[in-house]
């Protein structure tokens, strides 16, 4: 009998984007809650490029015996069910897969996942551009939601890296919560920054209400929060010391099929930008690795696998 088979791509010995290889693993069935999806695109985001060069490993997170999977969101199409889920095969569906220690991922041809991390994606919006929301528009609802509502006195919110995809999506969803929000970003980035709703600037002088820190930018950024302000980080295990009374939080981006199906919606209509800046074949998952290495890309890599 043989054994069907998916091509993916890990890293077994992470030194970087030549470490990473694509293989070949067998093909199982979804479990009680779960659904395989055939896999359309799966962005390259920065964290990708940490698990290829083994920053997560030297930090003890990663335990695998044998490969680490690459990838943490994706697009593409339901082609198995398991039992207790109510979506048909055939259905365009967006998720995320979270934490670092696990053998899969989404730069893959297939996929098992929760059904329950999934959203469907609406009709419009095409899966490539579906693909680029999962990851980025769920830390951004995140370090929101880590914000709350902006309090009626002190609402002044500074963006860091509002050019980014992160920070590209805080500048749009704090807004409804009430945050008068600034981006902090490139000067060739104005234009973008000021097309979400946002005032802009490349240089931020100390006195924030609050910083939500996409640039990572980390204790620069805290520096200006003022006395006794709100400071949200993106990097868990680097979190910077609480200073001036300044309350510090982390985002642990974490799947929620719930919330990505308003993403999504907000993604079809135009509200949410969706960048992507260039498709490629997951045979040059290397070349797109280096290319994000390199700084200054607007908008995605996206595999297709
Ligand atoms: N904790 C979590 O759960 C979680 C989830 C998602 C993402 N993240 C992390 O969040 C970070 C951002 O991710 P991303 O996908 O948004 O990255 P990105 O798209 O590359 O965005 C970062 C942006 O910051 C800009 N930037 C950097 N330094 C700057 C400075 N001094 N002044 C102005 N702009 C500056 C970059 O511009 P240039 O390209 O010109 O430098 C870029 O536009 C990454 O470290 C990622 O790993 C964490």
């Amino acid at each position: 009998m043989s054994i069907s088979t998916f091509r993916t791509a890990v890293v077994r010995t992470p030194s970087g984007p030549d470490s990473i290889e694509i293989i070949d693993v067998p093909v199982v069935e979804p479990g009680p809650g779960e659904v395989r999806v055939e896999i359309a695109a799966a962005p390259v985001n920065p964290v990708d490029l940490g698990v290829a060069r083994g920053l997560f490993h030297a930090m003890g997170l990663v335990n695998q015996p044998e490969r680490t999977g690459l990838g943490w969101d994706f697009a593409g199409t339901v082609v198995a069910v398991g039992p207790g889920v109510d979506l048909a095969a055939g259905t365009r569906v967006a998720g995320l897969v979270d934490g670092f220690d696990r053998d899969f991922g989404t730069y893959a041809e297939q996929l098992i996942v929760r059904a329950a991390d999934l959203a469907v994606v609406p009709d419009g919006l095409d899966l490539v551009a579906a693909s680029t929301v999962p990851l980025n528009g769920l830390a951004a609802a995140q370090i929101v939601d880590l914000l709350g509502d902006a309090p009626a006195e002190g609402n002044r919110l500074l963006v860091t890296g509002a050019a980014g995809a992160v920070g590209g999506y805080v500048v749009s969803l704090a807004q409804d919560r009430g945050w008068q929000v600034t981006g902090l970003a490139r000067a060739e980035d104005e234009e973008f920054v000021r097309g979400l709703g946002a005032e802009f600037t490349t240089h931020a002088e100390p006195g924030w209400d609050a910083v939500a820190d996409g640039a990572v930018l980390q204790e620069r950024g805290l520096a200006l929060v003022r006395d006794h302000g709100d400071f949200v980080g993106v990097q868990p295990s680097a979190k910077p010391a609480a200073e001036r009374g300044i309350t510090v939080q982390v985002v642990v981006t974490h799947p929620d099929g719930a919330r990505l199906g308003d993403l999504l919606a907000r993604a079809a209509s135009g509200e949410l930008p969706t960048r992507v800046h260039a498709v490629m074949p997951l045979d040059q998952v290397a070349e797109a690795h280096r290319a994000v290495a390199k700084g200054g890309v607007r908008g995605r890599y996206v595999l297709k696998p």
